[in-house]
C-alpha cells in the first residue's frame, strides 16, 4: 500500500530553506503548518501571510515533518520532534550529513527521508527572464532532486511533496544516504563549490598581478568556463593540443596526485564530522 502525505509541518519555516519551500507549499493543496523559533524569522513568515503554529500542537497531526533547521542542531531538534510524531509519518530532512552521522533520533514506527535540491543545471535551456534569474531553483527554472528513503511505499507520495517544495522539479533520483553524502558534500561542495571559489581567486590574482582590466579578465574567464564545461561534459569539440598541455601543467601544479581519497568512506566521515562540528561519526 502506498503512503499518503497530506498534512505537513515545516520546522524552521523562517530560515533560508524554510522560506523557499514554504513559498511553494503555501500555493499547494497540502495543509501546511509553519513553525519557527526565532522572533526575526517568525516575522518573515508572518509577512508572507503564513500563520505560525505551535510545534507541539501540529507535529502529532502531520503526515510529514520537514526539519529545515541548521544541520548542527538537527540531532537535538529531532530528539524533541520525533517522539511527538504519529506512527507512519515521515521525518524529512534537507541534507544527508546528520542522517549519515546517525544524529537523528530514531523510532521504528516512523519513516525517514532526505531530499536535496540539485539546483538548475548549467546546461538547462532557459527561455524566460524568471528562468534566467532563478539560479538556486524552486522559483521558475526546472531542477532535479536527489532523495533517499528506505521504504518503497513512501516514494510516490514523497516525490509529490518534494516536487512541490522544490518545484519546478523535472525528476527525483532515489539513492542511499551514503550515495547522497558522496554527492553532497563530496562531489558538489568539496569539489565543485571549491573550484568555483578557486576560479574567483584566480580571476582576482590575474587582475592584481598582470594589470589586465577586470572587465577583460571577467569576459575571458566567464566565456571559458562555459566552453570548458561544454567540452569536458558534453564533448562538443576537443580541447586544442596547446590547451591540453596547459591543462596538464595546471594539474601538476595545483592538484594533489592522491586527491581521489575524498571518495573513501573514512574521508567522508571526516568531512561530515567537521561540517557538523562533532569529533567523529557514530557508527
Ligand atoms: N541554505 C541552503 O542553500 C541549503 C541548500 C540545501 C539544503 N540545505 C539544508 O536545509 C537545512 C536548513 O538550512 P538553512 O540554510 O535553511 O538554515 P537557516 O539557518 O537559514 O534556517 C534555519 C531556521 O531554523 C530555525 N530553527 C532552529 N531551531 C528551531 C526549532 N527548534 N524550531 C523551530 N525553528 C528552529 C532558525 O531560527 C532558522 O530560522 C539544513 O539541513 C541545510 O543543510 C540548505
Amino acid at each position: 500500500m502506498s503512503a499518503e502525505l497530506k498534512t505537513i509541518t515545516v520546522i524552521g519555516a523562517g530560515g533560508k530553506m524554510g522560506m523557499r519551500i514554504s513559498a511553494n507549499l503555501q500555493k499547494s493543496a497540502y495543509q501546511v503548518f509553519y513553525c519557527e523559533n526565532s522572533p526575526t524569522a517568525q516575522q518573515q513568515v508572518a509577512e508572507k501571510g503564513r500563520e505560525l503554529s505551535d510545534a507541539r500542537s501540529v507535529i502529532p497531526l502531520s503526515d510529514a515533518v520537514i526539519l529545515a533547521v541548521p544541520d548542527i542542531v538537527l540531532g537535538k531538534v529531532s530528539e524533541t520532534v520525533v517522539p511527538q510524531m504519529k506512527a507512519g509519518a515521515v521525518l524529512l530532512t534537507l541534507d544527508p550529513a546528520a542522517a549519515w552521522a546517525n544524529l537523528i533520533a530514531r523510532r521504528d514506527d516512523i519513516e525517514y527521508a532526505v531530499a536535496h535540491p540539485c539546483h538548475p543545471s548549467v546546461f538547462l535551456q532557459r527561455y524566460t527572464k524568471e528562468e534566467h534569474e532563478d539560479a538556486f531553483g524552486g522559483i521558475a527554472a526546472a531542477q532535479h532532486v536527489v532523495a533517499s528513503c528506505e521504504n518503497e511505499a513512501y516514494k510516490a507520495a514523497l516525490s509529490g511533496l518534494i516536487g512541490c517544495m522544490y518545484g519546478p522539479v523535472e525528476q527525483v533520483h532515489w539513492v542511499t544516504i551514503k550515495q547522497l553524502a558522496f554527492l553532497e558534500p563530496t562531489l558538489v561542495e568539496t569539489v565543485a563549490c571549491m573550484l568555483g571559489v578557486f576560479m574567483k581567486e584566480a580571476l582576482d590574482e590575474t587582475v592584481k598581478r598582470s594589470g589586465v582590466p577586470e572587465e577583460a579578465a571577467k569576459a575571458m574567464l566567464y566565456g571559458h568556463i562555459q566552453i570548458a564545461l561544454a567540452v569536458a561534459f558534453r564533448a562538443t569539440n576537443p580541447f586544442s593540443d596547446a590547451c591540453t598541455i596547459a591543462m596538464e601543467y595546471g594539474r601538476e601544479k595545483i592538484i594533489k596526485p592522491d586527491w581521489k581519497v575524498i571518495f573513501e568512506e573514512q574521508e567522508l566521515d571526516k568531512i561530515i564530522a567537521r561540517m557538523l562540528k562533532i569529533d567523529s561519526i557514530r557508527r
